[in-house]
């Protein structure tokens, strides 16, 4: 049975847009978690534009289950990171003209940088996922910079009109980077119409959800929202 992180960014990004307090994204951690989702998976971007390091340092005191920080694989978000002391840490690929994290991190060609932070994160027992695309190549170098685990970059079977293609690069990349011996994770894009074919394939172990919840939750309210998406995600 797969479990559910949900990603609060969105609730960040609407308070954002009036630089007011309202709504807090810390809230609705609470109440993600009171619905019953596994973990609260926030991304602190460089260009600050949604969560703030206010909400993570509140996330890390008020979060029961547990605390997922997306952050890109700089000094300076290594040295909060370390601050803070999240469960996990994943790291994203980040450009500051994007409208969200499109595509996976590039481990083969940052392997040295992406080892020697993987280090420093675990050692202080912080578990590293590198969000990487379904690709062979990339599980390789991810496995050889001693990462635990990894985050499947969904958003490509999210966005095809073939999506069937798509699955089957996922279905591949989950069972290679399980026999490399990675914990494996997916997320981005996957909606309440999508995430029942991810949930389908053995080897994944968390689902992380922002947009499609949050989007319904308008509509339904977020511990309806977060409920919704439960059943889908545990079957
Ligand atoms: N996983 C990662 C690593 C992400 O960067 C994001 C987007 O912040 C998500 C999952 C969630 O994506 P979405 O908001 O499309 O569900």
């Amino acid at each position: 049975m797969s479990q559910l992180g949900v990603n609060i960014d969105h609730v960040a990004t609407i308070r954002q847009v009036r630089g007011g307090k309202e709504p807090d994204p810390v809230k609705a951690a609470l109440i993600a978690e009171l619905a019953g989702c596994d973990s609260i998976v926030c991304h602190l971007r460089e260009d600050k534009r949604h969560i703030q390091e206010r909400d993570v340092r509140l996330l890390k005191e008020l979060v029961q289950t547990k605390l997922n920080l997306e952050m890109a694989a700089t000094d300076a978000m290594v040295k909060f990171a370390l601050n803070i002391k999240p469960n996990q840490v994943t790291l994203v690929p980040e450009r500051r003209e994007e409208l969200t994290t499109e595509g996976g991190l590039d481990v083969i060609s940052q392997r040295e940088k992406i080892t020697a932070i993987v280090s420093l994160l675990q050692e202080q027992k912080i578990l590293v996922s590198l969000f990487i695309e379904p690709d062979i190549a990339q599980i390789r170098a991810s496995a050889k910079t001693n990462a635990m685990m990894i985050e499947i970059h969904t958003g490509q079977y999210a966005n095809s009109i073939n999506p069937e293609e798509e699955l089957e690069k996922i279905v591949e990349a989950v069972s290679f980077a399980r026999k490399q011996g990675l914990r494996v994770v997916a997320g981005h894009g996957l909606t309440y119409r999508n995430t029942a074919q991810i949930v389908a394939i053995t080897g994944i172990e968390e689902l992380n959800i922002g947009h499609s919840i949050i989007s319904h939750a308008l509509f339904v309210g977020l511990d309806e929202a977060v409920r919704e998406m439960l059943e889908i995600v545990r079957g």
